[in-house]
């Protein structure tokens, strides 16, 4: 039987709940502190129960499936593994069990109920800095827990330095040692466990027991944590034995329903043309949970990103379909499709009543732009005809003008070829600020 992104969730909820944790909803991708713009990472909602500030309502033991997005990663989107929105599975003890209890449990669902074999596990313990010693008992837990699976601990746990095995979410605040957990893809087991694509780092338990303040310096905190996040989309990947998130079912699903209301062949597109699939795809997705957060396009903030999603997926759809006709009606076809399918686990994007005012921000969106795109393009292409060089006048003129906005001139410049004049976005930014000011006064 394959691993369905639903039977993960259900497996991975099922199995915390059986170990005495609360099952609680998933907060939105909006983020709920106001230093970040969007949720990123299942502790984030958690934060004042983390910190001891207030007890949870559903107790001490908790796990949940969040949806989290982190912007740096957007760029990357298209590649095998990167998405604007991806989903973490994750438990907590918010001050009860430790590191004795966290290992192996986790350890007990991987190589239980997920089916991995223990002898292709691998792990990372925090090795001590200069601030905090070295963990010296997540190794005696690991090493006592492999044992007991008949495994010889021999190499497979592995101390590094805060660089990898530190997490925080953020310069200030919670954070802690933690202890990552990989698999070895490939058929024998590894020699030694080293940093190459052939070790997949699947989960990773953050021992969650320390602050940081603002002028740097820790503090251990009244309450020993512990804070678990698996990537949902990768760990799907992994046991269905892809080598890409685009193959596990939901998402491959998605891609080819867009596809279908594209009239684009998938099995006839270039490298590039998989990736602008893929962007559509992804964009339309995240688009619509962050609308279903609440927030519209605009020029700032969240509602930048948003805007940006949108106006994506709009010109990597009209790239892949060579023309602009009808761009809007297919893209809010694509729009209804991806929420068909995604509502079948997200019911604030879900068909009918539960995602009408998620599809309807995306539709008002996609219909504006639609219609500046063309003439934004067409401008662009001709000063590339004639030699023009990309710069932040160029980019400038195309915003202000015709509404073709900075963040897609650019990826359109690289894209036909022109040049790019260094340092162009500084000039642009002054431009702007220019223009600015004009009006105010
Ligand atoms: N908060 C930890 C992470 O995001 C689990 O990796």
């Amino acid at each position: 039987m394959s691993w369905t992104i639903e039977r993960i969730e259900q497996v991975f909820l099922g199995y915390m709940e059986e170990h005495g944790h609360a099952i609680i909803e998933g907060h939105s991708v909006r983020s709920p502190t106001d230093d970040v713009l969007f949720t990123t990472a299942g502790m984030h909602p958690l934060v004042p129960y983390l910190h001891g500030d207030e007890a949870h309502p559903a107790g001490k033991r908790l796990t949940d499936v969040q949806r989290c997005v982190r912007t740096t990663d957007i760029d990357e989107v298209g590649d095998d593994t990167h998405l604007t929105v991806f989903e973490m599975l994750g438990n907590w003890s918010i001050g009860d069990y430790f590191k004795e209890t966290s290992i192996p449990q986790s350890f007990g669902l991987l190589t239980g109920e997920f089916g991995i074999d223990p002898h292709s596990l691998y792990v990372t313990v925090f090795a001590g800095d200069d601030e905090v010693p070295a963990d010296d008992e997540a190794p005696i837990i690991w090493e006592r827990t492999f044992r007991e699976a008949g495994v010889d601990p021999t190499g497979r746990i592995n101390p590094l330095g805060a660089d990898d095995n530190w997490w925080s979410n953020g310069p200030v605040g919670l954070c802690g040692p933690d202890t990552e957990i990989f698999v070895h893809v490939g058929d024998n087991e590894a020699p030694a466990f080293a940093d190459i694509p052939e070790f997949v780092e699947i989960w990773n338990n953050v021992f969650m027991s320390y602050d940081r303040a603002e002028d740097g310096s820790l503090t251990v905190l009244d309450q020993r944590n512990v804070d678990t996040g698996m990537g949902l989309e990768r760990l799907a990947m992994f046991l269905n034995d892809h080598t890409s998130v685009w193959e596990t079912d939901e998402l491959a699903l998605l891609l080819s329903e867009v596809a279908s209301a594209l009239a684009v062949d998938q099995s006839s597109l270039d490298e590039d043309g998989i990736r602008s699939l893929r962007i559509v795809t992804d964009h339309l997705r995240a688009g619509l949970a962050i609308a279903a957060a609440g927030i519209y396009p605009s020029a700032s903030r969240q509602g930048y990103v948003l805007r940006k999603l949108i106006r994506r997926a709009v010109r990597h759809a009209e790239l892949l379909r060579g023309t602009d006709e009808n761009l809007a009606d297919v893209l809010i076809e694509c729009t209804q499709r991806v929420s068909s399918v995604m509502g079948q686990r997200w019911p604030d994007v879900a068909p009918g009543e539960g995602g009408a005012a998620a599809r309807e921000t995306i539709e008002k969106e996609t219909r504006k732009f639609s219609r500046t795109l063309r003439r934004g393009v067409d401008h662009l292409t001709q000063e590339a005809e004639q030699g023009t060089v990309f710069d932040g006048d160029l980019a400038f003129t195309l915003a202000d003008t015709l509404g073709y906005p900075v963040e897609l001139s650019a990826e359109e410049a690289t894209r036909i070829g022109m040049s790019i004049v260094p340092g162009w976005e500084k000039r642009y930014l002054e431009l702007r600020e220019e223009q600015r000011a004009r009006s105010r006064s």
